[in-house]
């Protein structure tokens, strides 16, 4: 195999981490410039910017929004800077019936809730994969669950207080993507119905998910949940994502990242 394009003093391959929108990166980009310096890499119109943060080595990105986006990304992750591993942080709508505005979500699998090419294929199975959930990297998925349960009990009450939730609490399950923001009690009903396992919704996660599979890349994805995907989600989302999100981003990958050290 050739020599990886990005790998530090001691060889080791970055990390590639992405969100959809700038405001779920939080403030890595910056910690980055400060810890190491930035070298910034355009394609396929995204900039990706290289360096260390938090002690890792890491490519940092923003997907932009949907399936075709995320995949694009991700494509771009694994061949221009050959990522060891991939980690994408960001939003989500809650599904199932305990999830909380405020919890968080890390992935076990993923799936395409609007992918269907019934009769020829089952529903939800991507066609001549024949595969339906993409499994997330354990190890990765476990490390990223730490984090979320250390920023929780550390920084929990104080956000709750903050910003008027529960108290956070972290789920570990199924996560499902599809091209639609969910925004009707209706929708997010018969997402409820068709998988009952779901925990969250959102656009991005299971073409990640299923890009690494293909090329045999560890990929774990974490959401913190802004909605609960029915006719109040436009207002919570735009909310939560202006005023949150990155406070939670900060908080877990600063924990993740450290770790890895
Ligand atoms: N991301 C955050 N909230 C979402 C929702 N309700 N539907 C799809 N993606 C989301």
């Amino acid at each position: 195999m050739s020599a990886p394009v990005e790998a530090d003093v001691t060889g080791r391959r970055v990390l590639g981490v992405l969100a959809a929108l700038p405001q779920e990166l939080g403030d890595l980009v910056e910690a980055m410039r400060a810890e190491s310096g930035v070298r910034t890499v355009t394609l396929g119109r995204r900039d990706y910017h290289v360096g260390t943060v938090h002690g890792t080595p890491c490519v940092v990105t923003l997907a932009r929004v949907g399936k075709v986006a995320a995949a694009a990304t991700v494509s771009a992750l694994i061949h221009a800077f050959e990522v060891e591993a991939v980690v994408f942080t960001g939003v989500a709508g809650g599904v199932g019936r305990d999830v909380r505005i405020g919890d968080i979500v890390v992935a076990d699998a993923l799936m395409q809730h609007d992918l269907d090419a019934s009769p020829l294929f089952p529903r939800f199975e991507v066609p001549l994969l024949g595969v339906t959930r993409f499994v997330a990297d354990q190890s990765l998925s476990a490390q990223l669950a730490d984090a979320c349960a250390c920023f929780v009990a550390e920084e929990g009450v104080t956000l709750a207080a903050r910003f008027a939730t529960a108290m956070p609490r972290v789920h570990r399950g199924l996560v499902i993507s599809g091209d639609q923001f969910v925004a009707s009690a209706a929708a997010v009903e018969a997402l409820r119905e068709a998988l009952p396992d779901a925990l969250a919704v959102e656009m991005e996660g299971a073409a990640i998910a299923q890009v690494c599979y293909e090329y045999g890349v560890p990929c774990a994805i974490v959401r913190t949940v802004s909605d609960t995907a029915d006719a109040h989600a436009p207002t919570s989302f735009a909310t939560f994502l202006t005023d949150i999100a990155g406070t939670y981003s900060n908080g877990i990958l600063s924990r993740f990242l450290q770790a890895r050290v």
